[in-house]
C-alpha cells in the first residue's frame, strides 16, 4: 500500500503547487553536509534548531554531516497563524544546554525578513560562543530588512508562501516531504476543523 493513499489530503490539497522536489532538496542538502564536514574537521559543531519549522532541515542535514555532532533547540515567535511578520522576535523555549564556548551552526528553515535569525545571531553570540554560522535551507531576497550572512544556503525562492519539508501555514504541512508554494493561505483549514493548542 502506498503512504500517497492514508496522506492524500495533504499530498493533494488542491492549492498547492510544488517548487522543490523531496529529491532535490536531498542532494542540496547532502552538499551542506559535506561542506560542514570539511569546514569542520577536527571540531564538534553544535547544531542549534530553530523550532519547529527547521526540524526536517535539521533531521536530514545532520545524517549528511560525517562528524561527531550534538544538538539543540530553540523556539521563537515569528509568525504566529499568520503570513505576515510582526518584526517582534521572543524566545518561548530556550536551550537546554549553554553554547558557551561551543562552534554554534544555527540552523533556520528559512530567511525571510531575517529579523529572526537577526536576534537569535546577537542572543547567542551574548552567550559566549567560540564561533557562530548560520545554516538555511530557504532563502527570500526580496523581503530581506536586516543583512544577515549565511554560511550554508540551500535554496533562493522567490517571494511566495511556501510550505511542506517542515514549513507549515496554520500549523499545517509540515509534513509534506516537499517545499511547495501555498495559493491562498487563509483557506488551508476546511471550516470547523478542530487543531487544539
Ligand atoms: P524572518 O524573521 O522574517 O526571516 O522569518 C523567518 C521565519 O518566518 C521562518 O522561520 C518561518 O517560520 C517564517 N516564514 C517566513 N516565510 C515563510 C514561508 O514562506 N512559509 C512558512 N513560513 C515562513
Amino acid at each position: 500500500m502506498s503512504h500517497h493513499v492514508t496522506r492524500s489530503s495533504e499530498f493533494h490539497h488542491p492549492n498547492l503547487d510544488v517548487l522543490i522536489e523531496e529529491a532535490t532538496l536531498k542532494a542540496r542538502i547532502a552538499e551542506l553536509g559535506a561542506a560542514i564536514t570539511r569546514d569542520y574537521a577536527g571540531r564538534v559543531p553544535h547544531l542549534i534548531c530553530v523550532l519547529k519549522g527547521a526540524v526536517v532541515f535539521l533531521s536530514e542535514l545532520m545524517r549528511t554531516i560525517d562528524l561527531p555532532v550534538t544538538i539543540d533547540f530553540i523556539a521563537v515567535s515569528s509568525y504566529g497563524d499568520a503570513t505576515r511578520t510582526s518584526g517582534e522576535v521572543r524566545i518561548v523555549k530556550d536551550l537546554d544546554t549553554s553554547p558557551a564556548g561551543r562552534d554554534v551552526i544555527l540552523v533556520e528553515d528559512i530567511l525571510d525578513t531575517g529579523l529572526t535569525l537577526n536576534y537569535l545571531l546577537s542572543n547567542l553570540r551574548a552567550r559566549n560562543v567560540h564561533s557562530i554560522c548560520v545554516a538555511a535551507l530557504l532563502n527570500k531576497p526580496a523581503r530581506r530588512l536586516v543583512d544577515v550572512e549565511v554560511a550554508y544556503k540551500g535554496f533562493d525562492i522567490p517571494n511566495e508562501f511556501v510550505v511542506g519539508f517542515g514549513l507549515d501555514c496554520a500549523q499545517r504541512f509540515r509534513n509534506l516531504p516537499y517545499v511547495a508554494v501555498l495559493r491562498q493561505p487563509s483557506q488551508v483549514w476546511p471550516e470547523g476543523a478542530a487543531i487544539g493548542g
